[in-house]
């Protein structure tokens, strides 16, 4: 940043000034998640910035499907436009940065955050985050890559030290925030967690090394709320900006709600407290205006200490300053005149009003893109004079989000009964069993006792219902929060004898399984068809009817999902999760997700990137050949010379393979590239196949279309820690077809 005005106010600022443009404090206002109060004898006004990946956490916003959702669309346009509109309700909030997206990989299938990320796949998850990035920074608002990084499991998640191999790292864990700061992110939130021996938020190596200095990024870097540990070593560490910054007093102020309940957040992990007793505790500690116990002030106090004692240099603060600034000046903050504020087009404007209307439908449109449809022996779609039995024991609500920071209040709902009731005239609904309780770090005592009052569940209703209808649908779901991961991939209560029960009553049951991730479904092979809507959001039943009825879903599978948590390379021992004595050891490599269901030879109950479709597609005529611009290897074979700066995005394959709509409805196919590694093979472990490039395309019916998608030099690449990124020479088979078991097309092409 080498803008004039910013070093003409790093000139004018005393050190005071300076270290209150590092340190967030409580919003007077008690809206905004993180603030930061700026200068006002030098018009440097406050920043605000809000949650998070599902929608704006500022009183009514749209609730747009979760994250994983997203991915499952496995469409960088949808994500744009989802930005977008994610910007524009942040601006209409009052808010300059949005906490989001949440770019961490789903390595732990039960991992607690599964829902607020994008895929167990580097290539999927880089491709949808970047489209979501440069949607919200286009759209005028800042965009935070978080938790940067290895931050895959919610257990113990503020103390844990993920031991991670750099290839893993490489490979899997950083591709995700390199291609967010290639999309221009304006803040990176560093991880709770430690990476090999280092918490994020001082983790110099991956801080400075890693992303400043191989990745050019010039954004702030800002801790998680309450993840700074040491000043000194934050501030040399690489942290620009420590969150929330609230001092004891402060963060029991009336207006300190939120902040409240996100350190209850915290402590539950940390002291493995029931989060119920934590909310009485703090709260009394709030009436009674006591201070807590706990210092989050790294960067008032003990930074200037530490720069009073010569331990961290006053230009190591600029530099701080300087990127915070750099922010401010890409929101328009600083005079509205700067060069930087032209970037998001904000000088002088004012916020744009929201057409609610427009986003709940967006919302709708993205959960139906974003689910997959697992199964289907042809009862699906519905007819529309099909009698319903909606069976579930939380059918008659939306499943708007999971716990935690993400949690958004909708504008309005509509839950599945309210959708297909919209559908289809004859509707019954039946819980059948017992509530699933929708884990709320907001959630006020009593809420639950209210909940517990409503009707109970009649099993046997429920399952006579299904019997007299023409066809049953029932609706289960998990209930994932921030903080703490599943305890189990089994769905909660009595759900699956629910569905057995309900099945062996009417053969055209259809399953609807709103998740945070996989779950088990013993029942998978009794029931008609299995439909997997994720947390779907505000407009959650309406998508339901819009697919139930006939719209192709377009969704694929953006992780594996196995028949059980053992089948996963995470499990069997508990180095490798949920960790050892603070140490979790990512043993597995890079043989994550479906990488490890090949290498170990293990079958998937769903393959990453199935998903059916109503239309019926075939595949022909591939053809790969090395893009014109390829060039090989560098001679020696390496790329980038051990950082992670080389030209990997260049084209390295080019592909075209003819896709046909054979069904007299239209319909969306995700077309799949897979890479195999070379032959001859090197001396190195290599996945046997991996995801190399994807598109997404609409064919009307009968419609024939020559596809093209281009595999990059990074999808041939292997992290070798010695020489850096290497492409060895070789023959290449390219797979093409519908998920990573179903190929449909191969074809070689010799690189190098
Ligand atoms: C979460 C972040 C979130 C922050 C502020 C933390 O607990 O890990 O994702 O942005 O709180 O709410």
């Amino acid at each position: 940043m080498s803008d004039g005005r910013v070093d003409g106010l790093l000139s004018d600022l005393t050190l005071d000034e300076k270290l209150r443009l590092v340190r967030g404090r409580p919003d007077p206002e008690g809206r905004a998640t993180g603030y930061v109060p700026g200068v006002e004898r030098l018009d440097i006004p406050p920043l605000r910035l809000v949650d998070g990946p599902l929608g704006v956490r500022d009183r009514e916003a749209t609730a747009f499907p979760a994250t994983i959702a997203l991915g499952a669309s496995w469409d960088p346009d949808l994500a744009r436009r989802l930005g977008r509109a994610l910007a524009a309700e942040t601006r209409a909030r009052g808010h300059d940065v949005l906490l989001a997206p949440g770019l961490n990989i789903v390595r732990v299938p039960t991992g607690g955050r599964n829902f607020e990320y994008l895929s167990e796949d580097p290539v999927l998850t880089s491709a949808v985050g970047a489209a979501y990035v440069d949607g919200v920074e286009t759209g005028g608002v800042g965009a935070t890559a978080k938790h940067f990084v290895a931050n895959n499991q919610e257990h113990r998640r503020d103390t844990v030290d993920a031991v991670v191999p750099e290839r893993a790292l490489r490979e899997i864990y950083l591709p995700g925030f390199r291609a967010a700061v290639d999309a221009d992110a304006s803040a990176v939130m560093a991880a709770y967690n430690r990476v090999n021996g280092h918490y994020m938020s001082e983790n110099r190596r991956l801080l400075e090394g890693v992303l400043r200095g191989e990745w050019g990024f010039d954004g702030v870097v800002m801790s998680d709320w309450w993840g700074t540990h040491d000043a000194a070593a934050a501030a040399e560490g690489g942290l620009d900006l420590e969150m929330p910054g609230a001092s004891a007093v402060e963060l029991f102020a009336p207006h300190s709600r939120w902040l409240r309940a996100m350190l209850r957040l915290r402590l539950s992990d940390r002291l493995d407290l029931d989060p119920p007793l934590l909310w009485r505790l703090t709260d009394r500690l709030a009436d009674e205006g006591q201070p807590d116990p706990y210092p989050f002030d790294f960067f008032g106090d003990p930074l200037r200490r530490a720069i009073d004692d010569g331990l961290v240099a006053e230009a190591t603060l600029d530099r701080k300053v300087r990127h915070v600034l750099g922010l401010y000046e890409r929101a328009g903050l600083l005079d509205g005149r700067s060069e930087g504020s032209a970037r998001w087009g904000r000088a002088g404007d004012t916020a744009p009003s929201v057409d609610w209307d427009a986003h709940h439908d967006l919302a709708r449109e993205v959960a139906r893109r974003g689910t997959v449809l697992l199964a289907n022996d042809g009862t699906l779609p519905l007819g529309e004079d099909d009698s319903l039995a909606v069976v579930g024991p939380n059918a008659d609500e939306a499943k708007v989000g999971g716990g935690g920071s993400s949690e958004v209040t909708p504008t309005r709902t509509v839950s599945p009964v309210e959708g297909l009731r919209a559908g289809a005239s004859r509707v019954t609904f039946e819980r059948g069993v017992k509530r699933v309780a929708n884990p709320s770090m907001f959630d006020l005592p009593g809420s639950g006792l209210r909940r517990r009052l409503r009707a109970g569940p009649d099993f046997d209703a429920a399952v006579r219902a299904a019997a007299d209808a023409d066809a049953a649908i029932v609706v289960v779901q998990d209930g994932a929060t921030e903080s703490e991961d599943r305890t189990s991939m089994a769905l909660p209560g009595e759900q699956d004898r629910l569905v057995r029960a309900v099945a062996a009553e009417n053969p055209r049951t259809v399953v609807v399984c709103r998740s945070s991730g996989p779950v088990e479904m013993p029942w998978a092979s009794e029931v008609a068809a299995v439909v997997q809507t994720w947390y779907p959001g505000q407009a959650d039943g309406a998508a339901l009817a819009d697919v139930l009825f006939g719209a192709d879903p377009g969704g694929r599978l953006p992780l594996t999902v196995g028949r059980r948590f053992e089948d996963y390379t995470v499990a069997g021992d508990q180095r490798r999760y949920p960790g050892v004595n603070e140490h979790v050891h990512y043993d597995e490599g890079i043989f994550v997700g479906y990488r490890g269901f090949d290498r170990d030879g293990v079958a998937p109950r769903y393959p990453f990137g199935h998903g059916r479709s109503y239309a019926d597609f075939a595949y022909a005529d591939l053809a790969v050949e090395r893009a014109a611009a390829a060039g090989g290897t560098d001679g020696d074979g390496t790329d980038g010379g051990g950082t992670d700066g080389g030209d990997l995005d260049a084209p390295a394959i080019d592909v075209t393979v003819t896709v046909a709509n054979r069904a007299g409805r239209p319909g969306r196919e995700v077309v799949q590239a897979y890479v195999e590694p070379p032959d001859p093979p090197g001396a190195t472990a290599r996945p046997g196949r991996e995801l190399g490039g994807f598109v997404s395309v609409a064919l009307d019916p009968g419609e024939r279309r020559a596809v093209p998608l281009s595999v990059p030099r990074r999808a041939l690449a292997r992290y070798d820690p010695g020489a850096g990124w290497t492409v060895d020479p070789g023959e290449y088979a390219v797979v093409v077809g519908r998920s990573a078991r179903g190929g449909r097309v191969r074809a070689t092409v010799t690189v190098g």
